[in-house]
C-alpha cells in the first residue's frame, strides 16, 4: 500500500513548541487517517503533557520501527536534523521539515538524496510557517514572469521591532516577550541578526526563481545595530523601520539578493504587518503586487504548515524544482546599488568614499547621518556597516538596477534630506 492510501503512521523527532502544537493538532484532526506513533526528544526528564510511552531519546527507536512511514523533524539542531533527515531518505521514507537553517546550508543535497531515493521531503513550515509561500511560487509563479519578491519572513523580530515602535518597549525586554510566546529561535541572535531571514530567503529563492544561493553569499544586516536615533528618525519621516528579505530581477536577469532593515512608508503593504505576522509581496510582470499574509511563527500556526504537507503527501504531492532546470542558470547579482541611510559615532567609522553619490550628510560631536547610494560591492567586499556603532538601513524602493545609474535614470527622494 502506498503512503498515499495507508495510514500515516509518524516517527515525530522533538516536541517542542511546533512538536507538541502538531502533536494536539493531529488530535483534532481525526479525518487525516494520521498518527504519532513514537516522538524522539532530547531531554528524557522534561515533563511532557503527553503519555510517556509515546517518548524516546534513541532515533533508533523509530527508524526500526517498520510502521513508521513518514518522519517528521522538528527539532531546535540543524546539524542533528541534517543526519536524521538523511537516513530518513536514504531509508526511501517521506520527511516533512520545518528546519529552515537545515534548508537553507544543505538543499541541494537533500534535492539530489529525494531523487535518488524516491523519498518527498515537504517543508512549508521552514519559510513564513503558516503561510502557504513556498507552494505557490513552487507551482503558480513562472519564472520569466517574477520580477521581485520582498518580504518580512521573522516573526520574532518583526514582533520586537512592532513592540518597540508600538508600544515604546526596549529592545531587551521585547525580545524577552517574544521568546516567551515561542517566536524566537532557541538562539535569538539567528533571528536579531538577519540569519533566519536569509535562510528562509535561500529557499525562496529557490522555489521562485530557481536560484540556488549559499546563505553567506548574501549581503545580511539583523536589527541589532538600530540605534534610538534611527527609530526615531523614521518616526519623524512617517516610516516603519521593518527587517526585509528581498530578491529582484535585474535588467541582465541576474537577481539582486539581500536581507536589510528598511524603512518602509505607509503606502507599502508590508507597513501594516506587525507583531509576529509575516507578509510576502510578489511582484510579476503581468499581474503587479500580490500579497500573502499569516502569522509567521508560533506554535498552532506553524504546526498548521506541517499539517497540509502531511495532507499534501497523501495526493502525492513533491517539490520538482522545475526552476532549477532551466537552460540558462539564474544567479546573484553583484551589479546593484543600494539606497540607504546610514547612522554612526564617529567619522572615521563610515567612509565616504564608499558612496557613489551623497544626498545628504550630517556630522556632530558624537552622532553622524549620511543617506546616499551605494554600490553592493560595499557591503559584499567591506566590513564598515557591520560594526556595532554603524547603523545600516535601505530607504523606500532601493535597489536600483545598475544600468539605471549609469543612465542616471534613477530618483532621488527629496523627502530623505535631514
Ligand atoms: N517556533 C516557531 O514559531 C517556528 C516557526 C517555524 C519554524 N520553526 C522551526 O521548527 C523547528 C522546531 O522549533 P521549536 O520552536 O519547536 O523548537 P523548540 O521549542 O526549542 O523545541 C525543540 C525540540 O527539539 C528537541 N531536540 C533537540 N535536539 C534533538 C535531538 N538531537 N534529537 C531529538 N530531539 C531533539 C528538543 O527536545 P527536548 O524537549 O528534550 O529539549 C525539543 O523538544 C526548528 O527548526 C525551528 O527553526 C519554528
Amino acid at each position: 500500500m502506498s503512503i498515499q492510501t495507508k495510514k500515516l503512521v509518524i516517527g515525530l523527532f522533538g516536541f517542542g513548541v511546533v512538536g507538541e502544537g502538531l502533536y494536539r493538532v493531529l488530535q483534532q484532526t481525526p479525518g487525516l487517517n494520521a498518527e504519532v506513533k513514537r516522538v524522539c526528544i532530547k531531554h528524557a526528564d522534561k515533563p511532557r503533557n503527553a503519555p510517556p510511552e509515546l517518548f524516546t531519546t534513541d532515533p533508533e527507536t523509530l527508524f526500526d520501527d517498520p510502521e513508521i512511514n513518514l518522519i517528521i523533524e522538528l527539532i531546535d539542531d540543524a546539524d542533528a536534523a541534517f543526519h536524521l533527515v538523511t537516513r530518513a531518505l536514504k531509508k526511501g521514507i517521506a520527511v516533512v521539515s520545518a528546519n529552515k537553517k537545515l534548508l537553507a546550508e544543505h538543499l541541494d543535497l537533500l534535492i539530489e538524496l529525494q531523487q535518488k531515493y524516491q523519498a518527498p521531503l515537504l517543508y512549508e513550515a521552514a519559510a513564513c510557517a503558516s503561510i502557504p509561500v513556498i507552494r505557490n511560487l513552487e507551482e503558480y509563479y513562472d519564472n520569466d514572469l517574477l520580477q521581485r519578491i520582498c518580504g518580512i519572513v521573522n516573526g520574532s523580530t518583526n514582533y520586537i521591532l512592532s513592540k518597540i515602535f508600538d508600544e515604546d518597549i526596549d529592545f531587551e525586554t521585547a525580545l524577552r516577550q517574544a521568546q516567551a510566546e515561542g517566536f524566537a529561535e532557541s538562539d535569538p541572535s539567528t533571528d536579531v541578526e538577519g540569519l533566519d531571514a536569509r535562510n528562509k530567503l535561500c529557499i525562496l529563492l529557490t522555489h521562485a526563481f530557481g536560484l540556488r544561493a549559499r546563505p553567506q553569499d548574501i549581503p545580511c544586516l539583523g536589527i541589532q545595530q538600530l540605534k534610538q536615533a534611527d527609530a526615531d528618525y523614521a518616526r519623524e519621516k512617517g516610516f516603519a523601520i521593518k527587517l526585509v528579505a528581498q530578491a529582484q530581477k535585474q535588467s541582465d536577469g541576474q537577481v539582486a539578493t539581500l536581507v536589510l532593515p528598511q524603512f518602509v512608508a505607509p503606502e507599502n503593504l508590508l507597513y501594516n504587518v506587525k507583531q509576529e505576522y509575516n507578509g510576502v509581496v510578489i511582484e510579476t510582470n503581468f499581474a503587479d503586487k500580490q500579497f500573502f499574509y499569516g502569522k509567521g511563527a508560533g506554535s498552532f500556526p506553524t504546526a498548521s504548515a506541517v499539517l497540509s504537507d502531511l495532507s499534501a503527501l497523501r495526493y502525492r504531492y513533491r517539490y520538482e524544482y522545475k526552476k532549477l532546470r532551466h537552460s540558462v542558470p539564474t544567479t546573484l547579482s553583484e551589479d546593484y546599488y543600494l539606497k540607504v541611510y546610514v547612522s554612526f559615532e564617529q567619522l572615521y567609522q563610515v567612509p565616504r568614499e564608499a558612496f557613489q553619490e551623497i544626498y545628504q550628510w550630517s556630522s556632530a560631536a558624537d552622532f553622524c547621518q549620511v543617506s546616499g547610494l551605494l554600490h553592493i560591492s560595499q557591503l559584499l567586499e567591506h566590513d564598515w556597516w557591520k560594526n556595532d556603532s554603524v547603523s545600516l538601513i535601505l530607504l523606500p524602493d532601493g535597489i536600483i538596477d545598475a544600468r539605471t545609474v549609469q543612465t542616471k535614470k534613477y530618483q532621488r527622494k527629496p523627502e530623505l534630506v535631514f
